[in-house]
């Protein structure tokens, strides 16, 4: 059993209620390697944002998970390294599944934890976040519910379908689960292709124009549950000048599309406090990659490839740091 209080991480709890009042949102920024959490933890450092490390069950796999609990330990020594005096840091499980997935990850080190019983008729959704939530605060770990169905596909994540939550049983959800936020449904969805050409216009150049999220349902839960935290799963907004250079360069990202970054800053003003951008860092590596493939196809030293990726990819994160959630400067 390792607390993550040794590690030097911090829970959800005080940056959340800060968050809330202070009309931002935290990043959620997933990781899988190296040079994702590097470009994290620089741009973090550098913005000086309070910053939540996810780690999916996938991730978790791809990695080993007893090393990423010695990365997570090491980006916050790397954070203090870089000027950081006191960073705030979480280590979440993302999208965790089972009862037991969330204990393995409080019994190593993560400070707080996700369960996603989205899919499952509701009173098994609320009897399993109980579970959980009733383990991890005996930890002080935080524990993220969630309530509706987001769309998409990816590797452990998948629905074709999405409903958004009901403001009728939030209330009911949280006190029943004692959870500490709430993931809800209001059109976000995981992945590149949030929606189709079908469910979006186009202006006048011809570019795909999605539909707007429910902010009507946002305002309704937030009206059940005042000052609750509120979190946005499958908030990247696919920014097309990384999807254009993928294309350029040999890759089919067709109609690829995401949620407008205005949006995601309206919702950061509210008690949206946590919003999850996984797709977009995986755009950025991917474009700077296929560039360096493409114009110096003799190169075969990762790091002349794997280092303007990770460049690209701080530069997108200190972008959602500074111009969209407004997470800057909260973390001193
Ligand atoms: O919401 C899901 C995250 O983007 C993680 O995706 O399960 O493919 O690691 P993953
Ligand atoms: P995106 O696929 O929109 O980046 O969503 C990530 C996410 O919700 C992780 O839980
Ligand atoms: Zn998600």
């Amino acid at each position: 059993m390792v607390s993550y209080k040794e590690l030097g991480l911090v829970n959800t709890r005080d940056m959340f209620a800060k968050a809330i009042k202070g009309g931002y949102a935290i990043p959620a920024f997933n990781f899988n390697n190296m040079e994702q959490l590097q470009a994290i933890v620089k741009a973090a450092s550098e913005t000086k944002s309070p910053v939540i490390l996810q780690v999916s069950k996938g991730a978790r796999n791809y990695a080993n998970a007893t090393l990423l609990r010695y990365m997570a330990e090491g980006a916050v020594e790397y954070a203090k390294e870089l000027g950081w005096e006191k960073p705030q840091i979480v280590l979440h499980l993302d999208h965790g599944d089972s009862f037991e997935l969330c204990k393995s990850c409080v019994d190593c080190g993560f400070s707080s934890v996700m369960i996603d019983g989205s899919h499952l008729p509701y009173e098994e959704n609320v009897a399993l976040t109980k579970q959980v939530v009733d383990y991890a605060h005996q930890h002080d770990v935080t524990v993220e519910g969630e309530l509706g169905v987001l769309a998409g596909v990816e590797d452990e994540v998948s629905s074709d379908h999405h409903t958004y939550t009901d403001p009728e049983e939030v209330i009911d959800f949280a006190t029943r689960t004692g959870c500490d936020s709430l993931a809800i449904s209001i059109g976000t969805s995981h992945g590149a292709y949030k929606f189709t050409p079908e469910q979006c216009t186009r202006n006048a150049e011809g570019k795909l124009v999605p539909p707007p999220l429910a902010f009507d349902v946002l305002d309704a839960v937030m009206e059940k549950l005042p000052g609750f935290p509120i979190v946005l799963h499958g908030s990247s907004s696919v920014p097309q000048d990384e999807v254009d250079t993928i294309n350029k360069f040999g890759g089919k990202l067709p109609d690829a599309i995401g949620i407008p970054e205005e949006q995601l800053r309206k919702a950061a003003k509210s008690a949206v406090c946590k919003i999850n951008i996984d797709s977009d860092s995986r755009l950025a590596m991917t474009a700077a990659v296929r560039k360096v493939f493409a114009e110096k196809p003799a190169e075969f030293d990762p790091r002349k490839y794997l280092g303007p990726a990770r460049d690209n990819m701080e530069k997108l994160y200190k972008h959602k740091i500074e111009n969209v959630l407004g997470s800057a400067g909260k973390a001193e």
